[in-house]
């Protein structure tokens, strides 16, 4: 089902700082900031030979993940995304194995303007797992 890891995301308190630490220290390829309101986070792509790192800074005060950088001051992962080529497909197949989608069950458009889904972080193995149709 699943294909290529598309992504890990690592929420951190500051942004900046984090993209100087993959730009300047690791020496990495790091985009300029991001806001995607609709999400209720600024991003940044770190972007590697073979998959991408997205850190998250919490945007506005409902953000998705401000109970996330609450709960871990300094930053930590925050969800793995792994491709997969028919999300729906994809949903069905999980929901009968008993795994639980997050949400209303239905796919969304995310942060790359593709359908998503998130799938329950105590189903697989404590990690929040995203998966993009691609
Ligand atoms: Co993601």
């Amino acid at each position: 089902m699943i294909g290529r890891l598309n992504h890990v995301a690592i929420v951190v308190p500051d942004l900046e700082a984090a993209a100087a630490l993959y730009r300047d220290t690791l020496g990495a390829t790091v985009s300029t900031p991001l806001a995607l309101p609709e999400h209720g986070v600024t991003t940044v792509f770190v972007e590697l030979p073979n998959t991408k790192v997205e850190l998250l800074e919490p945007l506005g005060d409902d953000s998705a993940v401000s109970g996330f950088l609450k709960k871990n001051p300094a930053g930590g992962m925050h969800h793995v995304c792994y491709e997969v080529n028919d999300i729906e497909q994809a949903k069905l197949d999980l929901e009968k194995a008993g795994a639980r989608v997050l949400g209303d069950g239905n796919p969304k458009i995310g942060a790359h303007g593709k359908q998503v889904l998130f799938l329950h972080p105590k189903d697989f193995c404590g990690t929040l797992v995203e998966l993009e149709q691609v």
